[in-house]
């Protein structure tokens, strides 16, 4: 697939599946941002991609409204958006000792943000 001139979004791109999709977009010869909420794993995963040219990363908590719109203030024009973010902190328990914030952050998480 020829991606020269797509610009992808891929928030979760830090770890996991959205690094795992970031190699594989900034292998096809897209520019890629990866965003998340947390700097340093942000830095580790660029420090291990290629085309460091092509790649920008970007500090944003997306269950947050105003993180989210600021975001989009910074990047400017996109072809395609991507979120593997999930915050499952503390949602796989037993039904008895599962906060009912950490369910909420799963679902901001995994739902609203998106
Ligand atoms: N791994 C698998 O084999 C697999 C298989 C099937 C489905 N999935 C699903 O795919 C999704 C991703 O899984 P994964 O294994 O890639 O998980 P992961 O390695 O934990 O990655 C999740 C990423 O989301 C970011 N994140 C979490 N909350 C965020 C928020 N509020 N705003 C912005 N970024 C946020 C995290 O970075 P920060 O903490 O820096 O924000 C992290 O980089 C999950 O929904 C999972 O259930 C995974």
């Amino acid at each position: 697939m020829d991606m020269d001139e797509t610009k992808i979004l891929i928030v979760g791109g830090g770890s996991g599946m959205g690094l795992a999709l970031a190699r594989r977009c900034l292998d096809e010869g897209a520019g890629v941002i990866i965003a998340g909420r947390n700097a340093a794993r942000l830095n580790a995963a660029r420090d291990e991609l290629d085309r460091p040219a092509a790649l920008a990363t970007a500090m944003a908590d997306i269950s947050r409204e105003a993180e989210v719109a600021a975001l989009f203030a910074r990047i400017g024009r996109l072809e395609h958006i991507v979120s593997t973010a999930a915050d499952i902190e503390g949602a796989y328990r037993l039904l008895p000792e599962i906060e009912l914030s950490a369910a909420q952050t799963v679902v901001a998480s995994k739902f609203y943000g998106p």
